[in-house]
């Protein structure tokens, strides 16, 4: 099974232009409790680098691109994010790595729980430990 699960939001446009709404437990398959976003990425810079014992979360490229891989210990599967229809879904126990930022990127995250620092798994071998208990 594919690790890279997206889900298509409907654009309301009229002539005006487009307006994307995302609501809790419908688009968004989670209650959200934090969003926040990432810009300004600095040019070559790769952000992530960690796991997530109990997080999910939804990733859009609200504008720009950016190139995301997703790692469960094994499997690793990458995604280029360059819509802002399309969101990424990112489970628990799944490392993530975001690179090829393009300068306009602007990556906002829907999470459904506060941030936490002691539910990050920022070292590689230990996320493996975790998911492939001896
Ligand atoms: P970090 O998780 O390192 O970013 P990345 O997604 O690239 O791995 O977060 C950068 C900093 O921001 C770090 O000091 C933690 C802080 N932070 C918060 O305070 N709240 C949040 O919701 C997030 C995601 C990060």
């Amino acid at each position: 099974m594919s690790l890279i699960k997206t889900v298509n939001f409907k654009p309301l446009g009229d002539d005006r232009g487009s307006l994307v709404a995302l609501e809790a437990n419908k688009s968004v398959p989670f209650e959200i409790k934090r969003v926040y976003y990432i810009f300004a990425t600095k040019q070559g810079v790769s952000r992530g680098f960690h796991a997530h014992k109990n997080l999910k979360q939804l990733a859009v490229c609200v504008t720009g691109s950016c190139r995301f891989v997703l790692d469960n210990g094994k499997q690793r599967e990458e995604i280029t994010l360059d819509s802002s229809t399309t969101g990424l879904i990112i489970e628990d126990l799944t490392w993530r790595e975001m690179h090829d930022f393009s300068p306009d990127c602007v990556l906002m995250v829907l999470a459904n729980q506060y941030y936490d620092e002691n539910d990050y798994i920022r070292d590689y071998q230990e996320f493996l430990n975790v998911v492939k208990p001896t």
